[in-house]
């Protein structure tokens, strides 16, 4: 099969090199030539750490190259029977693009986008033949990360996905099945996990330091919520917070925070700007966590009831089965453990008394139980019935 991918930034240059291994001709397009000799420079580079490692036999590593065709030229696209978009996150820009692809490939090429935040059913309305066009969401670096939300249109045709998840599958990938809601499963879901650490920042129950200890330390997360949000960078994770309120019609569950959008006015962006939540000029003292096992639980146990209560919630309103969401979480950011899981293992009805007395205690709409957590106490349920004890 022909894959083509448009953009090769850091996400396209990855799932090049993902389609590339396993076994596809690649076509790969850039409309900035740097970006594109960038690309096949980094490419190369990781398949040559990958030979040295012994993951893969140089010749193995020197197919895999062969098989990559970076190209300015669009019309090269003609014989592609899929292609992925992987360009700037701008509808507009995603709508012209296809609509020129459009007229380019074969009729029964399949288009797919990458993108994060923007509605696939928009995306796929620009197009003649929008039936044909589906999400392929990929996490960052999509070499390392299995996971794939694969992400049908309303327009898409009937079929379509399962297509495109045995293909996934067969890139060694893992694909799940998101429904085409704000966020699709790994970027709503995982909401609280930034945005209920910055609202007890700001009510000063804990200072950043024991936050991330907390939930590292006793919750087992691998990074804390606000090393994280320096890592990933504030201008991506704040983008991404207010895209996602702004889609869901203004949920105030999903809404962003003062203390983030600050820090992305200044420019402090994390890691990369050397200054975010924390300072990361050469010589600098970090701040010490409060060690303290009873304000930790309590960070903790909050967290938690509110991470568990958007996956209750995507379950409730169909946005994936229960094992992709599991799957979502662990794969797609790391969790120690699938949420469902993890809601069995405390207790479905504590999860629901915390997130009641948050509610109780605050009156707000962002603190609301999903329906589905209270019904499920009723009925004295759990989400792996077999394995809960
Ligand atoms: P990037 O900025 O690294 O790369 C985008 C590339 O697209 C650039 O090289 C740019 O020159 C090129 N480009 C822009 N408009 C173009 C056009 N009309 N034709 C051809 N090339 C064009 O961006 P990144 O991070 O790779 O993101 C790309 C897409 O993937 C976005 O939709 C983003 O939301 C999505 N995404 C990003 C993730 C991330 O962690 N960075 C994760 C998953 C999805």
């Amino acid at each position: 099969m022909i894959i083509g991918i448009i953009g090769s930034g850091a996400m396209g240059a990855g799932i090049a090199q993902v389609v590339a291994t396993a076994g596809h001709t690649v076509r790969l397009l850039d409309q900035n030539s740097e970006a594109l000799q960038q690309a096949s420079r980094s490419i190369e580079a990781n398949l040559r750490k990958l030979a040295e490692k012994g993951k893969l036999t140089a010749a193995a590593a020197e197919a895999v190259t062969a098989r990559l065709h970076p190209t300015g030229d669009i019309q090269q696209f003609a014989d592609c029977e899929l292609v992925i978009e992987a360009v700037v996150e701008d509808l507009t820009v995603k709508q012209q693009l296809f609509q020129q692809l459009e007229s380019i490939v074969s009729t029964e090429c399949v288009l797919a986008s990458n993108t994060s935040s923007l509605s696939i059913t928009s995306t796929a309305a620009a197009c003649q033949q929008p039936e044909r066009f589906i999400g392929i969401h990929f996490f960052n670096p999509a070499p390392l990360m299995q996971l794939v939300e694969v992400i049908p249109a309303v327009q898409t045709r009937e079929g379509l996905a399962t297509e495109v998840r045995k293909l996934v599958e067969s890139w060694g990938k893992l694909p799940v099945l998101a429904k085409d809601t704000p966020g699709f499963i790994v970027n709503r879901v995982a909401r609280p996990y930034y945005g209920e650490a910055i609202r007890m920042l700001e009510e000063g129950l804990a200072d950043i330091a024991t936050i991330d200890w907390a939930l590292t330390e006793l919750g087992g997360f691998r990074m804390g919520p606000f090393t994280l949000m320096d890592f990933i960078g504030h201008d991506v994770n704040y983008r991404v917070t207010e895209s996602v309120f702004t889609a869901f019609f203004y949920d105030p569950r999903y809404k962003p925070s003062f203390t983030q959008k600050r820090l992305f006015e200044a420019g402090y962006y994390g890691r990369k700007t050397g200054r975010g939540f924390y300072n990361y000029a050469p010589e600098t003292i970090q701040p010490e966590p409060n060690r303290d096992e009873a304000l930790g639980n309590v960070i903790v146990n909050r967290v938690l009831a509110m991470l568990i209560n958007e996956a209750a919630d995507a379950l409730a309103l169909q946005v994936a089965s229960r094992d992709d969401l599991e799957l979502a979480m662990t794969k797609g950011v790391n969790y120690p453990k699938g949420l469902l899981a993890w809601a069995d293992e405390l207790g479905i009805a504590d999860v629901l008394d915390t997130l009641d007395n948050l509610y109780a205690e605050y009156h707000e709409d962002r603190y609301r139980a999903s329906p589905l957590l209270r019904r499920m106490v009723r009925n004295r349920q759990h989400f792996f019935p077999s394995t809960a004890t």
